[in-house]
């Protein structure tokens, strides 16, 4: 309260009466436009409790009369992207892959679309460069086990390799030496054979006149006469220098004693078409699409 008889000699204002080893508080009025200030933030606070969530209740929480959320503004966001997307993706629903390889809008737009798929889906198995490594066939070469062109590459996406959809692809390679089709002696004949078909160089004491009569007798018809491969059967080819699972001596006796089976999924249930259009065309264009 201020004491209006109580007069500061030196300022002249009023004095609240407090005192203090004879300093005496002055009784200053608040600034004018601080006390605005503080009732706009008052009529502030009320509007915004009024419009906007704000009050934090047991197990829920105002939610103010715009019914404003964060999450759903965001969502909306998202889905706006979405339709944005779609939009341009309609493009790629309606066109045939060679369309969209020849068109480069399109074109840009799936490559744009299959790269960040690959990075999503594809690169923990075929690494992000999708250079592969053992046993995941690096897709940048030129060198395909189950065909490059387009409509082979799309096929691989959509029904996998060996993989739980009815429609996969699924050739099984006989396990060799685990069920008894071939004894130690013929599996390192046939497997330094087939080494030699590429060039590698093969220790002096393995028959490979028998290792080629062998070959002859139980690969040649997955794998070709002269070992170049199927990619009907996605048998690989034995006779270039690129091993999916190694060049060895003891790797390739290893390939041919228990097989591989190497397993891809299938992504046709989990992907869009539009996605797996873009994919096709984005791995096609890595380099070595036929
Ligand atoms: C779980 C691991 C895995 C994932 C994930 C995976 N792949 Fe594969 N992929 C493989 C394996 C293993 C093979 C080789 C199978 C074989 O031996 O025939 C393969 C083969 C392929 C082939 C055939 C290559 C050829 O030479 O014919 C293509 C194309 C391919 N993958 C594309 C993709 C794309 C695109 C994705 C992402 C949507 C993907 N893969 C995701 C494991 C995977
Ligand atoms: C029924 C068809 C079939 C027959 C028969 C077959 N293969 Fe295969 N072979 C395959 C398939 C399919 C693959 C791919 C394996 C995988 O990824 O599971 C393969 C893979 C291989 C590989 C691995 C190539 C690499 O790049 O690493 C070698 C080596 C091989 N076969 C050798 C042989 C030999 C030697 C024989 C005969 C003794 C044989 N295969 C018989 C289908 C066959």
């Amino acid at each position: 309260m201020a004491h209006h008889d109580d007069i500061d000699d030196v300022s002249g204002v009023s004095t609240t009466g407090h005192e203090w080893d004879g300093i005496k508080e002055l009784n200053n009025p608040l600034p004018k436009w601080w006390l605005y200030v503080f009732y706009a933030s008052i009529v502030w606070a009320i509007g915004y409790y009024v419009v906007y969530p704000s009050w934090p209740l047991m197990t829920d929480y105002t939610r103010g009369v715009l019914g404003y959320s964060q999450r759903a503004a965001a969502l909306a966001n998202y889905q706006a992207g979405v339709d944005a997307r779609a939009v341009e993706g309609k493009g790629l629903a309606d066109a045939s892959l060679e369309q969209i390889q020849a068109n480069p809008d399109e074109l840009a737009f799936a490559m744009a679309n299959g790269k960040a798929a690959f990075g999503d889906n594809c690169a923990p198995c075929h690494g992000s460069g999708a250079t592969g490594s053992v046993g995941y066939p690096n897709l940048q070469d030129d060198d395909w086990l189950w065909g490059g062109s387009l409509e082979a590459i799309q096929e691989t996406i959509t029904v996998g390799i060996r993989s739980t959809s009815e429609d996969t692809r699924d050739t099984q390679m006989p396990a060799f030496g685990r069920d008894e089709l071939l004894d130690k002696t013929q599996i390192r004949q046939v497997a330094d054979y087939v080494r030699s078909l590429s060039g590698l160089e093969v220790p002096a004491d393995v028959d490979l006149k028998a290792g080629a009569q062998v070959f002859a007798d139980n690969c040649a018809s997955c794998h070709g006469e002269n070992g170049e491969g199927m990619q009907e059967l996605g048998a690989p080819r034995l006779n270039d220098a690129i091993w999916l699972y190694g060049s060895d001596e003891a790797s390739v006796i290893e390939t041919v004693t228990n097989a591989r089976k190497g397993v891809m999924p299938t992504w046709g249930g989990k992907l869009d078409p539009v996605t797996i259009k873009s994919l096709a065309i984005y791995v096609h264009n890595l380099g070595g699409g036929q």
